[in-house]
């Protein structure tokens, strides 16, 4: 298998990387970038565990190809906060609503509610649990994540 060098662009910052064509993206966001807050879970599409951003738009980190997404802005879970120290609206609500156990699920949460939050900033609760659905809380906290998602929408979620 040959290597490559890419130039993916996360959280606003380029990163050159030396990958094999058939590298997944969660596996060089993790482990070649450190960027540890994309969860793995099942591997195969099913948990949402991966979930980033790829031009805003959500994505399973595990199966997609790293390559696919060069030139692509991608932001992971440690690209949401404004500024170092700082946490987002989506952030500051799940922290106030406990909708946090073990957290293993959030970052995938959180990232998926910036999306529905961009693109419908007054959400109802079925539209709110229609857009989680493909991301599964392993701790069932999904009543306390339903009520930060609408905190942060009632915030006006500055999300753009
Ligand atoms: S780890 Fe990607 S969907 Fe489960
Ligand atoms: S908080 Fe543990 S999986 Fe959701």
């Amino acid at each position: 298998m040959s290597k490559k060098l890419i130039t993916l662009t996360i959280n606003r910052e380029q990163h050159e990387v030396l990958i094999e064509d058939n590298e997944l993206l969660s596996n060089v966001l993790h482990d070649t970038l450190a960027l540890t807050g994309t969860k793995y879970g099942c591997g195969t599409g099913e948990c949402g565990a991966c979930t980033v951003l790829v031009d805003g738009d959500p994505i399973l980190s595990c199966i997609t190809l790293a390559v696919t997404v060069e030139g692509c802005e991608i932001t992971t879970i440690e690209g949401v906060a404004p500024k170092v120290g700082e946490l987002d609206p989506i952030q500051e609500a799940f922290l106030e609503q406990a909708a946090i156990q073990c957290g293993y699920c959030t970052p995938g949460m959180i990232l998926v509610a910036r999306d529905l939050l961009v693109r419908n900033p007054k959400p109802s609760e079925e539209e709110i649990r229609e857009a989680i659905r493909g991301n599964i809380c392993r701790c069932t906290g999904y009543t306390s994540i339903v009520k930060a998602i609408q905190e942060a929408a009632n915030h006006g979620c500055c999300c753009k």
